[in-house]
């Protein structure tokens, strides 16, 4: 029998992967039972917690076991209490440190990872319509990652506060239109999304805001000169022709026009410990019949497009804003 010290490091290294499988459930399951919300407001112990969210106790009871052993709570007298810390990683999308998201993310894709045989068998790819909710829950750090980048451009910033026309390309459910709705009132906002399911939902929103939905792909829009500002958060990696989408955003722009595209991109070595989600997600993304871009590509496609002052601000995580005008 060997002991856990003298193991060596690459068992120990892929053990910690297993141990990080359950650390996503578990912090999933805690997010969506709502059970962190319940503990993340009072100390209390396993039986209450199970009363106070009328869930099954002994699911309960295995569940604040390991999220006591996985770190996500302490235990004092019996009681389960988060630190204020924890409360903001897990609880907190406006939070820079907020990571919640992306546990439900993973955990709410890998749903669908059964189509891994077919898809390394036969090249069978799944599109992302059945995964709205999962996207959901990532895209949330994406918008205020955003919604701080502009707050801080003054440029941007005025331009929204006073009032500007802003077309949202594969713009989801609507989560970033609705956010900035509400942070900059005086601006109307179009969201261009290809997927029905998406756009049901994002139509939903709109009702009695200025937002427009429209049903249609980045490749079909015929906008002229109409926005001060172009959107496309994580979209440009799904379009088919990226080309197209990006001389339709060109020519949807007023002369003075701002771009910003917010995506995951590869980097060179791919090594960092930050790095090594993005290069995982490859799996996720192959899945979906698409890949991540690098830097360069997305540089070579805003310039082929006539963008210029191509500007990338690293969000961390792989995640990059990059701004370009017309
Ligand atoms: C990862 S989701 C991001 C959604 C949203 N932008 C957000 O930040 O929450 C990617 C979106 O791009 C949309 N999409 C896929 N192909 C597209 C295309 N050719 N033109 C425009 N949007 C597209 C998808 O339907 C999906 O809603």
């Amino acid at each position: 029998m060997q002991n856990w010290k003298s193991r060596p490091a690459e068992f120990r290294r892929l053990w910690s992967y297993s141990v990080g499988f359950y650390g996503v459930w578990v912090g999933h399951i805690g997010r969506r039972m709502g059970l962190f919300e319940k503990i993340s407001k009072n100390s209390l112990s396993p039986d209450q917690l199970a009363s106070a969210t009328g869930l099954d106790r002994s699911a309960v009871r295995a569940w604040c076991s390991a999220a006591k052993s996985l770190g996500f709570v302490k235990q004092r007298g019996g009681k389960l209490a988060m630190t204020g810390r924890m409360k903001e990683i897990l609880l907190d999308p406006s939070s820079p440190q907020y990571l919640g998201g992306q546990f439900s993310y993973l955990a709410g894709r890998s749903l669908g990872y059964g189509g891994m045989d077919e898809l390394f068998k036969s090249g069978k790819t799944k599109d992302m319509s059945s995964s709205f909710d999962a996207i959901e829950q990532a895209t949330d750090w994406d918008h205020y990652a955003f919604l701080s980048a502009v707050k801080s451009n003054k440029h941007l910033h005025s331009l929204l506060s006073e009032g500007c026309r802003f077309l949202d390309v594969g713009c989801g459910t609507g989560t970033l239109i609705e956010k900035l709705c509400s942070a900059y009132p005086h601006s109307k906002f179009v969201g261009v999304e290809p997927s029905p399911v998406a756009v049901g939902k994002a139509a939903r929103m709109a009702a009695g805001k200025p937002v427009r939905i429209l049903k249609q792909s980045g490749e079909s829009m015929d906008f002229d000169e109409e926005f001060d500002m172009v959107y496309l958060g994580e979209s440009l990696y799904a379009a088919a022709d990226k080309q197209k989408v990006l001389a339709n955003c060109f020519n949807a722009l007023n002369k003075t026009g701002t771009i910003a595209v917010v995506e995951g991109l590869l980097s060179d070595s791919g090594t960092s410990m930050e790095d090594q989600l993005i290069m995982g997600m490859q799996i996720d993304f192959a899945l979906q019949g698409h890949r991540f871009l690098t830097k360069k590509e997305i540089r070579t496609l805003l310039k082929d497009a006539g963008f210029s002052k191509i500007r990338f601000q690293n969000f961390g995580g792989s995640l990059f804003l990059v701004t370009a005008r017309k």
